[in-house]
């Protein structure tokens, strides 16, 4: 019996609540998987890319409300993980398919996130929160 290497919550906190929350509930549903049943990785795959695309277009809403710079890279990251997802689902049908699948679940969806946290979300974070301080001063130089 094959035993998953889980994803951590506590190296995946960026002090951004909604960004948070969207990061620990991909935890859950990724280290909820039984890596020897099939159907399990099948289905939590499934159930990770419709995570994913309310996941990203929160995100992307984030972004083009405070002007981040770096959105086309960001987004391009984002539409390249649902691209792959749909695309593995797609062929688990056949046992060489499934096993592609495993494998991308297994080694390239954990390797994802984290460095897409490191380099992309925290980018992002950053920026969201100089950009509310900043509105924040403005605010107070008004009043
Ligand atoms: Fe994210
Ligand atoms: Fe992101």
């Amino acid at each position: 019996m094959k035993e998953l290497k889980l994803i951590k919550k506590e190296n995946h906190l960026l002090n951004y609540e909604v960004m948070d929350n969207l990061h620990m509930e991909f935890i859950d549903i990724y280290n909820s998987v039984d890596i020897n049943s099939n159907e399990s990785i099948k289905s939590k795959a499934m159930a990770l890319l419709v995570h994913s695309k309310n996941h990203f277009m929160k995100e992307e809403k984030l972004m083009d409300s405070a002007k981040y710079p770096r959105v086309r890279e960001h987004k391009n990251e984002h539409n390249k993980l649902i691209a792959e997802l749909e695309f593995f689902i797609d062929k688990s049908v056949s046992v060489f398919g499934m096993n592609i699948l495993k494998s991308f679940y297994l080694e390239k969806l954990p390797y994802w996130f984290h460095y897409h946290l490191l380099n992309m979300d925290s980018d992002l974070t950053g920026h969201l929160k100089t950009s509310k301080l900043t509105q924040h001063k403005k605010k107070l130089e008004v009043n």
